[in-house]
């Protein structure tokens, strides 16, 4: 139960493939979810995973109500999401809405993302959960589960046009 501090790019933690949780009932992963909550609660986050603050389990937590940071989102429902495996439904793209990320200050960009898809896992108490979903609540799934895999939002940006 603590706002633990966020690893910002450039710090190698956030580029380790992170592990499965194997046991829910493991006091450390309550005590995680806590901090993870704690951290987003007081940097005003939509989500934050695991690895930014330090800890390589697939584990990621977003949720929006109303975030000062995105003025016009839709609310996306408080989701614990730990193991998750996303499945694009369809071969749409989004590439007209700019995201950011607490580990990557001051840098926001366009990132082209699958508008739909479906995403499974298991919630904080080991409950399996599967959700379809599209637009900003899709591309906030997608951008915490690539810090499970140490990818961030940059690395998604589409090469500029070679200029003539
Ligand atoms: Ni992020």
């Amino acid at each position: 139960m603590a706002v633990r501090d966020v690893l910002t790019i450039g710090d190698s933690r956030l580029r380790q493939v992170s592990a499965p949780v194997e046991r829910f009932d493991d006091p450390a992963l309550a005590a995680l979810l806590d901090d993870l909550r704690d951290t987003m609660a007081a940097t005003d986050g939509a989500g934050l995973a695991a690895p930014q603050i330090g800890v390589p389990l697939r584990v990621v937590i977003f949720g929006i109500s109303r975030n000062p940071r995105y003025p016009e989102a839709p609310p996306i429902p408080e989701t614990v999401l730990i193991n998750p495996v996303l499945t694009p439904l369809g071969d749409d793209l989004d590439d007209d809405a700019w995201e950011g990320c607490l580990s990557v200050p001051g840098w926001r960009a366009r990132v082209p993302r699958w508008r739909r898809l479906r995403y499974r896992g298991f919630d904080g108490q080991g409950q399996p959960l599967e959700r379809e979903v599209e637009g900003f609540h899709a591309r906030v799934v997608q951008h915490e589960c690539d810090h499970l895999d140490g990818v961030l939002f940059p690395d998604r940006v589409p090469a500029g046009l070679p200029r003539g």
